[in-house]
């Protein structure tokens, strides 16, 4: 079922359709002709379009205001596709075998003959390669018949989106259509592998943990997460996932004013009125935890609170990956 949106801040109509086969093929052909699709996939949903297409990327970079140096994942509905755009190593067979499709971005040497656009790989060596596990986003690629540029579909430095309604209300009027597939169900952008070097490295902690690629190469990858001289993924060089309300981490109170974003059974925050507070997962589940983390921020945010004050999340496992945004949000 096609339904015409009205943005809120722009009061352009944007169209929101309902994923089926039919609107699958209308997505691929809105990526065929050079047009910005909002696809969902199983991190957040992303804004797309045809990677061998420069002035269809540019706008990518347009529409959410990206600095030009910040390379974009390229998404392929299969491993053989990766391989006409990235010269995969012993460590990148193994992985994409056993981890592909996945919330799995690999970092691998460019293909000369790949065709994808410069701007979308920043005229770097290197391409982002990811095969999303999302089997509607997965048809849409292999129903376009070509790779996808698709960095998250929110506006550069802001929260990640992981509703339609979000990629509406953060870019609304530039896109050209939005498929919609609900929330998605892991909620944290992919776990980025660079494995362009001698050893794996981890640019950005997500749900494939360092031990799910231990598990597979033997060797447990560092995890690189910029914060220092000179990050190695652009984007790491960035404010990012950041709501407008200030983000207090490892509360253990509450001040005057302030928002309560809690993990796990608790007390704190018992006087507060609904709309001030969230729980991650009252049961101290971590992928629950993951999957409503930028959905319950979007919420918080949005409340006109002082301040949200998060309660701690153990640092381990899928854990490792929500600290990483939380910091990132307290940061800015
Ligand atoms: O889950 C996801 O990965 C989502 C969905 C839509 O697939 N996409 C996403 O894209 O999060 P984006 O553009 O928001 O994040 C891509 C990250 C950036 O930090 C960028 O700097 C890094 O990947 N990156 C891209 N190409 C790179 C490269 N060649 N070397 C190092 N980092 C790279
Ligand atoms: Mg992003």
């Amino acid at each position: 079922m096609a339904r015409a949106r009205v943005d809120d801040k722009n009061q352009r109509m944007v169209k929101i359709v309902t994923i089926t086969d039919t609107s699958i093929a209308e997505a691929a052909s809105v990526i065929k002709r050079g047009g910005l699709l909002g696809l969902p996939t199983e991190t957040v949903y992303g804004l797309a379009a045809n990677a061998l297409d420069g002035r269809a990327v540019a706008r990518i970079f347009e529409a959410k205001g990206r600095p030009a140096f910040n390379p974009l994942i390229i998404h392929v509905a299969n491993k053989a596709a990766a391989e006409k755009l990235a010269t995969f190593n012993a460590a990148a067979h193994a992985v994409t075998d056993a981890l592909w499709p996945g919330p799995l971005t690999i970092i691998l040497p460019r293909r000369a003959d790949s065709g994808i656009s410069e701007l979308a790989t920043a005229g770097l060596p290197t391409i982002a390669l990811r095969c999303p596990a999302h089997a509607g986003a997965r048809a849409v690629i292999e129903a376009a018949g070509v790779p996808v540029a698709a960095p998250s579909a929110n506006a550069s430095g802001t929260l990640s989106p992981t509703t339609a309604q979000h990629v509406a209300a953060s870019l609304g009027d530039a896109l050209d259509m939005i498929l919609a597939a609900g929330a998605c169900p892991v909620g944290l952008e992919s776990t980025v592998l660079d494995l362009s070097g001698d050893m794996p490295v981890i640019l950005r902690p997500g749900a494939v943990t360092p031990d799910d690629i231990a598990r597979v190469l033997g060797i447990t990858p560092a995890i690189d997460d910029g914060q220092h001289d000179a990050p190695k993924s652009p984007g790491q060089l960035l404010r990012h996932y950041a709501p407008k309300t200030p983000v207090r981490l490892n509360a253990k109170d509450l001040q005057a004013g302030e928002a309560l974003l809690a993990f796990g059974p608790t007390l704190l925050g018992r006087h507060l009125p609904d709309s001030a507070k969230r729980n991650l997962s009252d049961g101290s589940d971590l992928h629950e935890a993951a999957a409503n983390l930028f959905g319950y921020l979007h919420t918080l945010d949005a409340g006109g609170h002082s301040g949200i004050a998060v309660m701690p999340v153990p640092d381990t496992g899928l854990g490792l990956a929500i600290n990483d945004r939380l910091k990132r949000a307290a940061n800015s």
